[in-house]
């Protein structure tokens, strides 16, 4: 949703083409969150003035424009401390278009330029206040507001210093933001803040950090010319600081970072960070801490792959791996999840399990419903995560809330937590994202480890998401003897599944085949029961966002109930039938849909011959325990998407209209 990247240097001697390069590659790290135009503002030769480059279109697109436009030797002039500020953008107010590109300026000297992630709620009342001023205003964007606000403030406050001013205007924005600000009244320092979208602070020394924490300071208006003494010197002369929306896009430069809390304003001045707060609350810290990065620049390349969508789907041998890595000790038949294990026994006792995501997060809800019912003997809601909020939910002190999501940025995810937390639920976090706000915010959790998942599409974050509930249920059910044989089942299954998922991956070149059986039609249509009715929605899930085509994830028992009528012998129909509790009710379907001439895909078990003989079309996986095969049965079903996607000609890895984390309700 949005991705922010500045870019700073302190005696540190970097040319302006240098920086631009940064920018853009920062940029590119961040172009899962948006592509549809992208810009970057840098300071002019004479470092009187602010220059601009924006594009519609993705970050290549800025790429050519910036070799075209910068070409000049003063570019490459090495600049001791210069601030560059970048953003690639997903539309929310306004049209994809330069004009409503970022950085967006308060006034037509480009005295303030701001980039900015998230909407302000209540632009249009700032926007007349503002018009009321004389300003006008070239874009239809809610940040414009932002830029002219700061500029009015420093009219208004000349003795303000740069991070009053933004202070002060972020006291009248309304909504959730994070920006990051840039003026050519203030050289050398930036201003950076969030509220409800990420935010963070990559620091680059050349030695070691002289310090871990950053105290937090209490916002008072100090004059202009005040002291640095407000500020935290880092004992460093020589720094790089990068603000950006994920550790993506800094871990190239740096694995020390510190994350930024709602209202925290970061600013930069002489070289030296400080953290502000405007208002202070009892529970509050006294300093941000800088955390290490644990994550490794491969993890963010593409390697040999064409897509990251696809080398996503390929690692899923080794993530689920990573998800229970430390966690399941397959010699003892014992499960330990650290960052809830304390938390275990007040889960027990209560009232109700309610399972929260959106999208692919709650389809692993979905997936995993069965069995947290059958081994936690507690009922289990799930719940989207905009309709419960819609709906008002009525939540109780006594349950205990699961709020999934890869990002842990999800804008609905999050308000939904904050719901229940206010109600008194205890709120355990599955994210994928070390530091995101559903992390910080939730009492307890699991990290799923997947890794860093950057195609818009998620892949081995569900596998992952999927495994973690399970290594749930299994840690519930521990004391339960009349549990114990289906506790071994599933943790032998868990033992094999990666091997199986490298048989399943195997499937790809048969994948490809049928893709180009299907590529051409407008609509498939995926049906399933019990276990593998989650990978029937996420499957059309996965085909809708990357083709573009029409899917329908159909729960097999309610095909007489309607969608039957959409069956005949040109309607593309996969189903998926396994030897499982359910498979004689699925292979009622199956007989409904060959009877209508249907000629469907089945993926069914390998050996099936039975189940096979219904079709001429089918794909073999290997037999698993029940609970578990919608791991197995999902990845034919991605990689099904992906081929159809890159046989229509799709962006694999940034379909059109969407963005990786949806950071706005
Ligand atoms: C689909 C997809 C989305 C996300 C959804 C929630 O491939 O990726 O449906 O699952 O936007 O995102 P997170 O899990 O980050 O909360």
């Amino acid at each position: 949703m949005c991705g922010i990247f500045a870019y700073l240097n302190y005696l540190t001697p970097k040319s302006r083409l240098e920086v631009l390069d940064l920018l853009v590659t920062g940029l590119k790290r961040l172009e899962y969150r948006g592509y549809d135009s992208t810009g970057v503002a840098i300071d002019s030769p004479d470092s009187k003035n602010i220059v601009m480059v924006k594009r519609t279109g993705k970050v290549k697109v800025l790429e050519d424009a910036i070799l075209e436009h910068f070409s000049g030797g003063e570019y490459s002039e090495p600049v001791m401390t210069h601030i560059g500020i970048a953003h690639t953008r997903w539309a929310t107010h306004g049209v994809p278009c330069e004009r409503n590109s970022h950085p967006h300026r308060s006034d037509e000297g480009n005295g303030f330029v701001v980039v900015h992630n998230g909407i302000i709620t209540n632009y249009n009342d700032v926007k007349t206040f503002l018009a009321k001023r004389g300003y006008e205003f070239e874009s239809d964007t809610d940040t414009e507001v932002f830029a002219k606000l700061v500029h009015h403030l420093w009219k208004t406050h000349p003795t303000y210093s740069f991070r009053e001013l933004v202070e002060q205007a972020i006291l009248q924005v309304e909504g959730a933001f994070a920006i990051a600000v840039k003026s050519k009244h203030f050289p050398g320092e930036c201003v950076a803040s969030r509220r409800s979208s990420p935010l963070l602070v990559g620091i680059k020394t050349k030695t070691r950090l002289a310090t871990d924490h950053i105290p937090i300071l209490y916002g008072k208006v100090l004059p202009r010319s005040d002291s640095t003494s407000e500020f935290m010197p880092l004992e460093e002369k020589e720094v790089e600081y990068f603000f950006a929306s994920d550790a993506s896009a800094v871990i190239e430069h740096t694995n020390r970072v510190i994350y930024l809390e709602d209202d925290d304003v970061a600013a930069v001045r002489d070289g030296t960070l400080s953290i502000h707060r405007l208002k202070k609350s009892l529970d509050d810290p006294h300093a941000r801490e800088i955390t290490t990065l644990k994550m490794e620049i491969q993890q963010i390349m593409k390697g040999n792959y064409d897509y990251f969508m696809q080398k996503e789907i390929f690692e899923q041998p080794d993530s689920v791996v990573n998800t229970m890595r430390g966690r399941v000790r397959f010699d003892g038949n014992a499960i330990v999840l650290g960052g809830i294990k304390d938390y275990i026994p007040e889960i027990k006792r209560c009232r109700r399990l309610m399972l929260i995501g959106c999208g692919t997060s709650y389809h692993s809800a979905v997936a995993t419903r069965q069995l947290l019912e059958e081994l936690t003997e507690l009922p289990v809601m799930v719940e989207l995560a905009s309709d419960f909020l819609d709906r008002n939910t009525p939540i109780f002190r006594d349950d205990v809330c699961f709020f999934i999501s890869q990002s842990g940025e999800t804008a609905d995810t999050l308000m939904a937590l904050r719901y229940c937390k206010q109600r008194g639920a205890l709120i355990v976090g599955i994210t994928n994202t070390v530091g995101s706000s559903i992390c910080r915010e939730s009492h307890c959790g699991v990290h799923i480890n997947a890794g860093p998942e950057i195609g818009v599409a998620s892949t081995k974050a569900y596998t992952s998401q999927f495994i973690s509930l399970v290594m749930f249920a299994l840690v519930m059910s521990e004391d339960r003897l009349s549990l114990q044989q289906r506790r071994l089942e599933i943790l032998q299954a868990l033992s094999n599944l990666a091997d199986q998922i490298r048989e399943v991956l195997k499937l790809d070149s048969k994948v490809q085949e049928l893709a180009k059986d299907l590529y051409q039609h407008k609509s498939l249509l995926i049906m399933g029961r019990g276990y593998n009715f989650a990978t029937c929605l996420e499957g059309a899930l996965k085909v809708k966002e990357l083709t573009y085509m029409h899917s329908e994830g159909i729960m097999a028992g309610e095909l007489k109930h309607g969608p039957l009528a959409l069956v005949d012998g040109s309607m593309p129909v996969l189903m998926i039938v396994l030897r499982d509790p359910v498979y004689v009710k699925c292979m009622n379907a199956l007989q409904q849909v060959t009877s209508r001439k249907g000629c469907p895909v089945i993926i069914c078990e390998e050996g099936d011959e039975e189940t096979k003989a219904f079709s001429s079309r089918h794909l073999e996986i290997p037999r698993t325990v029940d609970c578990l095969q919608g791991i197995l049965t999902v990845i034919p079903m991605q990689l099904l998407s992906y081929h159809i996607a890159v046989l229509r000609g799709c962006d694999v890895d940034c379909p059109r209209n969407l963005a990786k984390s949806v950071t706005v309700e």
